[in-house]
């Protein structure tokens, strides 16, 4: 993998958020980006636009949740745009759910997006690798919930966490092929709080994260994207089935401790 030469990059929930905002980075660098999304209509502007700029883009709708979609999405970027070298498996949702009173289905979809829904892509996009000999690279989108937890957050934090160990044993298998797997675990990420993060991150919990982050403001989708953009290059040649924390800190300050004594 030469990174002089255009490479095709998959990305998915490329609509929005940490997502597109990837795929705008690698597209303006010159690569061949495939977007991913179940929002049609929000993935058809965003391609629309970055084609107008001249960029080689391309949509793929599908759902995560249907893994025959997706297998048949990576076919037909493969088709297109080649075998991919970089796959950024980024989509998810975090609904709040109690889980003393979440029900099966609710557990189960947040799990089918978060969890299955990477695997199936990821899987699909290694296989493609393996089979052209491509020595490439994949990152998953986790977050600090796969390490701590909170109220309503209960089946969003058991998919990151079980998302983040499934990403961990694909490199073990990947490996000897040459492809490395990583993942990046954002704390909050200030995006504009648009459409999917719901009431996840309401305006006081936000303020309140600030209290115990020790940077005291969200990351940028830029800010994780420099992370997947490290990982997935060159210059992290033998860094693979780790996961690196972009957090402004908050991992080490989640319990509210003072910063200092005038606190
Ligand atoms: N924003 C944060 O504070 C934060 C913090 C930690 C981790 N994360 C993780 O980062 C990733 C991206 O988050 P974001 O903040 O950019 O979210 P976002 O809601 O802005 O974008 C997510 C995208 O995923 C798509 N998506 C949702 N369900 C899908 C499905 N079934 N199939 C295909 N696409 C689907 C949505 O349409 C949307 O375009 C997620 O995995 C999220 O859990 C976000």
């Amino acid at each position: 993998m030469t990174e002089s030469s255009p490479l095709h990059v998959m990305v998915t929930g490329a609509a929005d958020g940490i997502g597109l905002a990837a795929a705008e980075r690698y597209a303006r660098a010159g690569h061949r980006v495939t977007l991913l999304d179940v929002a049609a209509e929000r993935l058809g502007a965003r391609v629309e636009a970055l084609a107008a700029e001249g960029l080689a883009v391309r949509g793929e709708v599908a759902d995560l949740t249907d893994p025959e979609a997706v297998r048949a999405a990576v076919a037909r970027s493969v088709e297109a745009f080649g075998t991919p070298h970089i796959a950024i498996s980024n989509a998810g949702i975090a609904p709040y759910i109690e889980l003393l009173s979440c029900t099966v289905e609710e557990w189960q979809y947040v799990v089918d997006v978060n969890m299955t829904g990477s695997f199936v892509f990821m899987q699909a996009a290694i296989q493609a690798m393996i089979a052209a000999g491509v020595k490439g690279a994949v990152c998953a989108t986790s977050s600090g919930a796969a390490f701590q937890g909170r109220v309503g957050g209960g089946a969003y934090s058991a998919s990151k966490a079980g998302g983040l160990m499934m990403a961990r044993v694909l490199a073990v298998e990947a490996g000897p092929h040459g492809i490395r797997v990583n993942s990046v675990a954002p704390g909050l990420v200030d995006h504009g709080y648009r459409e999917g993060l719901g009431d996840f991150v309401p305006a006081e919990y936000a303020e309140r994260a600030r209290g115990f982050t020790p940077l005291a403001h969200e990351a940028s989708a830029e800010d994780i994207v420099d992370a997947i953009e490290y990982l997935c290059s060159e210059r992290a040649a033998h860094v693979t089935g780790t996961y690196l924390r972009i957090d402004g800190g908050a991992s080490v300050g989640q319990y509210g401790s003072p910063w200092s004594r005038e606190e």
